[in-house]
C-alpha cells in the first residue's frame, strides 16, 4: 500500500470528504453465506451437579449478503436484531464465546484469520477508546506509524495524518488532549472523538471499512459529513459496510444498498427503490412524507405491547423476502462473486499475508514513545508515586537515622534493605495494578488491529515504568543515605 506522493499532499478542506489513493486495496467484494450464530449452552456449574436449563440461543439465522466495492451497504434493523453480532462475525472479532457457522469471503477467498482481515480492512467500533493523555495529532501519528505500510516514508505518513485531520475537521483540536473523564482531564468533545475514531481507521486507506453506528452521538451536520466521507471513500473503490441507527432521510438517500435485519434473519437486501417496492408487495406501503428508514425499522420492530402480532408480521416479511425475486437475485450475485477468480488476486494475497505493517523495532520505538508521553502527562499516577516515594523515604530515613557501626547497626541495615526492597516491589506492583486494567481494552483493540506484538507492548511498559521508578528510587536512596 505505497501511496503516490501526489495523493498525500495536504489539500483544502473538501466539505468533510476524504481523498484517498485509488490504487491500494480496492475492488474487494465481501460475501457471507449461511451464517448462523448461536450462544452456546451454559456449561455445567462448578459446584452444581445439575445442568442449567439453558437452551442454545440462535441469534443470527442463516443470513447471507454481499457488499461490493464502490458502494455503501447500510445494515439496519430494530435494536436486538443482530446487527452488531453480524458485524462482529464479519470482522472476526468479539465472538469468542459464540458458535459461528457459515463462510465469509473476500474476492472468493475464505477469510478465517483476523490478522489477514485487518490487513485489508478497518473497523470503527461503537465505543470510542483512546489513551486520553495523548493529543489528537499524537494519537493519529501513532496509528499512522504502526498501521501504514513499512515502505511508506515518515514524511508521507505525516502528510497522511495532516490530510486526514484536515478532511475530518480535526485540525482545530490537533493539540488538544483527548481527555480522561475518570481523572477529570477535560478533552475533546464527543463528536470530535467519534471523528477521531473514524480518522484512526481510514488513515490506513483500507479496502473494506466496517463501521458500527458511526453517526451515533453526532449532530446532524457532523453525521452528514461522516456519511459523506464514507460515500467519497466508496466512490474511490472502497467497500463500506455500516450499521446505522436512525438515519435522517437525507442520510438515508446517500446509501447505495440496504440490508434489513429482524430477529436475527435477513429481511431485505437490495437498493433503496427495491426496498420500497418489496415492502409495498408485502402490504406495507411507505407513506408519503415519511422517513423510509424510520418506517422500515418500525415495521420490523418487536413491540413489547404487541409481541405476538409483531413477531407474526416480522416472520411474514422475512418469509416473503426468502421467496422473493430480490432474494433470488442476491443469492445469484453472491454465488457469482464468491465463485469468480479475482483478477488482482496476486496483490490481494500479498496484502493478506503481511500481518504486521511495522517492523519489530519500529513497534517498540513508537510504543515507548506513546508510553512515555502518556506517563509524563498522567499527573495522578506520577504525582502519587512521587509523593508516596518521598514520604516513605522520609519515614524510613527518620526511623533508621544515625545507625551506629556495631553488630546492632549491621542488623538494622539488614532490616532497612529488606524494607526498601519490599516497598519497591509492592509500590511498583500497585502502580501497575492501577494503570494496566485501564489500558487493557486499548491494548486488546490495537492487538486485534495487528498493530504490535504483545511482547513489544510488555517491553515498552517495562522500559518506561522501570525508567520512571529508577528515577524515583534514586531520589529515595539519596534521601536515605
Ligand atoms: N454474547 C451474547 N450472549 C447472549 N446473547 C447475545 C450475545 N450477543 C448478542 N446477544 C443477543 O443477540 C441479540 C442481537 O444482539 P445485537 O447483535 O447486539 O443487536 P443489535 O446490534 O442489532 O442491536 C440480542 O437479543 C442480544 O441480547
Ligand atoms: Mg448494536
Amino acid at each position: 500500500m505505497i501511496k503516490p506522493q501526489s495523493d498525500l499532499l495536504p489539500r483544502p478542506i473538501s466539505n468533510g470528504s476524504i481523498s484517498v489513493n485509488m490504487e491500494s486495496g480496492n475492488n474487494l467484494t465481501l460475501t457471507w453465506e449461511g451464517l448462523n450464530v448461536y450462544v452456546p449452552e451454559a456449561k455445567e456449574g462448578f459446584f452444581s451437579k445439575k445442568k442449567p436449563k439453558c437452551e442454545k440461543m440462535h441469534i443470527v439465522q442463516n443470513v447471507f449478503g454481499i457488499a461490493r466495492p464502490g458502494q455503501i451497504l447500510a445494515i439496519m434493523g430494530a435494536s436486538g436484531a443482530g446487527k452488531t453480532t453480524l458485524l462482529n462475525v464479519l470482522t472476526l472479532r468479539n465472538n469468542e464465546n459464540l458458535v459461528v457457522q457459515g463462510s465469509v469471503k473476500i474476492n472468493s477467498k475464505i477469510i478465517d484469520d483476523r490478522k489477514q482481515l485487518s490487513a485489508v480492512s478497518g473497523y470503527v467500533q461503537q465505543n470510542d477508546i483512546f489513551i486520553g493523555t495523548l493529543k489528537v495529532a499524537e494519537h493519529l501519528k501513532f496509528q499512522a506509524m504502526l498501521r501504514m505500510d513499512r515502505h511508506t516514508s515518515y514524511e508521507e505518513k505525516m502528510k497522511r495524518v495532516e490530510l486526514v485531520m484536515n478532511d475530518l475537521n480535526l485540525k482545530k483540536c490537533e493539540n488538544t488532549l483527548i481527555g480522561v473523564a475518570q481523572l477529570g482531564i477535560k478533552g475533546i468533545s464527543g463528536g470530535e472523538m467519534r471523528r477521531l475514531a473514524f480518522a484512526s481507521e481510514i488513515i490506513t486507506d483500507p479496502g473494506i471499512l466496517f463501521c458500527d453506528e458511526p453517526t451515533s452521538g453526532l449532530d446532524s451536520f457532523m453525521a452528514m459529513s461522516i456519511v459523506e466521507s464514507m460515500k467519497n471513500l466508496a466512490k474511490q473503490g472502497k467497500t463500506i459496510v455500516c450499521t446505522i441507527h436512525q438515519p435522517s432521510s437525507e442520510i438515508f438517500e446517500i446509501f447505495d444498498r440496504l440490508y434489513l435485519m429482524a430477529e436475527g434473519r435477513s429481511a431485505f437486501l437490495g437498493d433503496l427503490t427495491e426496498a420500497k417496492d418489496f415492502f409495498a408487495s408485502q402490504g406495507f406501503t411507505l407513506p408519503i412524507n415519511y422517513n423510509p428508514a424510520d418506517y422500515y425499522i418500525k415495521t420490523l420492530a418487536i413491540l413489547p405491547s404487541n409481541k405476538e402480532e409483531s413477531k407474526e408480521r416480522v416472520k411474514k416479511i422475512c418469509d416473503g423476502y426468502d421467496s422473493s425475486k430480490y432474494c433470488q437475485e442476491a443469492m445469484d450475485n453472491i454465488k457469482k462473486a464468491s465463485g469468480e477468480q479475482n483478477l488482482k488476486s496476486a496483490s490481494f494475497q500479498s496484502q493478506l499475508s503481511s500481518a504486521y505493517k511495522a517492523g519489530w523495532l519500529t513497534q517498540l520505538k513508537w510504543l515507548i514513545w506513546r508510553s512515555f508521553l502518556s506517563m509524563s502527562r498522567n499527573p495522578m499516577e506520577t504525582k502519587i508515586l512521587a509523593i508516596q516515594t518521598f514520604f516513605i523515604a522520609l519515614i524510613f530515613g527518620l526511623i533508621y537515622l544515625q545507625i551506629e557501626d556495631s553488630q546492632e547497626g549491621v542488623q538494622n541495615i539488614n532490616g532497612v534493605l529488606f524494607l526498601l526492597i519490599t516497598n519497591a516491589s509492592f509500590s511498583n506492583m500497585f502502580g501497575v495494578l492501577n494503570s494496566f486494567p485501564a489500558e487493557l481494552p486499548i491494548f486488546y483493540r490495537d492487538h486485534q488491529n495487528s498493530m504490535y506484538r504483545t511482547v513489544n507492548y510488555y517491553l515498552s511498559k517495562l522500559i518506561t515504568e522501570v525508567n520512571l521508578l529508577i528515577y524515583l528510587k534514586m531520589e529515595d536512596l539519596s534521601l536515605n543515605f
